[in-house]
């Protein structure tokens, strides 16, 4: 392991992003550092720790604090205070706080610790190592663990990174997007799972086609656009000046709330 490498990390919050996280680490067949868990959530604890060696479920939050050089606090916001009250969190800790909407400074009132406190926005796909992982403040033990399971980008402050979390809050209208398109073909006679099935394979060649860093979104738009065409079409009738602006006003709002 290199350096900067963590050999034992704590995970307190065993639901959807923890998990990911622990299939993360296990991912690639590379070292990786023992990992303890929360005993909530329970059924997904035991499941990883049956599944995976070197993952093992704690007696409770403390125990996973004690055990652990770098301890990621994933339960949700409203429940941290619980989650913990009580648990002491020595200086030569690292805490890696993933909760949406809870700054540094609150979670440090919540710790009463001088620990090092990180933010970052681990996604799903953290589990097959394939997202971008947003960090603030920079640590090297923490980008080390975030570039190892698929990418870090560490940003210059906490408005930054409260703009990076407003666009996590783009993805599922992403995915109502592609349903509604898809609603549409079924109403106009395409039998339901003959559209799913070419709307996801179109948009699978999107996907594909954003791996290509070299070309700027735009140019992957012009690529994809013939001139007075149908993207072109859809693209000034539908997602007009009106309907830009309403979107960047959402994102605006959002931030206001995240900051
Ligand atoms: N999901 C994402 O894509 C994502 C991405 C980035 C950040 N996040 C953030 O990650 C946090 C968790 O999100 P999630 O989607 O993983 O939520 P989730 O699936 O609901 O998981 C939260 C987990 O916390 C556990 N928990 C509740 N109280 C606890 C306590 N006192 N001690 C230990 N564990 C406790 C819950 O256990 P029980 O099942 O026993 O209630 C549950 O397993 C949130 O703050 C969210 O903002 C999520």
């Amino acid at each position: 392991m290199e350096e900067d490498t963590v050999k034992r990390i704590g995970i307190i919050g065993v639901g959807e992003i923890g998990r990911a996280i622990v299939m993360g680490l296990r991912h690639g067949g590379d070292e990786s550092p023992e990992v303890f868990l929360s005993p909530r959530g329970a059924r997904a604890a035991s499941e990883l720790s049956e599944h995976y060696e070197g993952v093992q479920v704690c007696a409770d939050n403390q125990e996973v604090v004690d055990r652990s050089e770098l301890v990621i606090i994933a339960v949700r916001r409203q429940d941290r205070h619980d989650a913990l009250a009580g648990v002491r969190v020595d200086d030569d800790k690292i805490v890696v706080n993933v909760m949406a909407g809870v700054g540094n400074d609150d979670l440090r009132q919540t710790l009463a610790t001088d620990a090092p406190l990180a933010r970052a926005i681990p996604l799903p796909t953290i589990r097959e190592r394939r997202s971008v992982t947003v960090v603030y403040p920079s640590h090297p033990e923490v980008d080390s663990l975030f570039e190892r399971l698929g990418g870090v980008l560490p940003v210059a402050d906490e408005d930054a990174f409260n703009v990076c979390s407003a666009l996590t809050g783009t993805l599922t209208t992403h995915y109502w997007y592609l349903a509604t398109i898809t609603s549409w073909a079924a109403d106009h006679g395409i039998a339901s799972e003959d559209a799913d099935r070419y709307v996801r394979s179109l948009f699978q060649g999107v996907g594909r086609s954003l791996s290509d860093e070299t070309r700027a979104l735009h140019q992957l738009a012009a690529d994809h656009e013939t001139p007075n065409g149908n993207n072109e079409r859809i693209r000034t009738t539908w997602f007009d000046p009106a309907n830009s602006e309403a979107l960047t006003s959402a994102l605006d709002a959002l931030l206001a709330e995240l900051t």
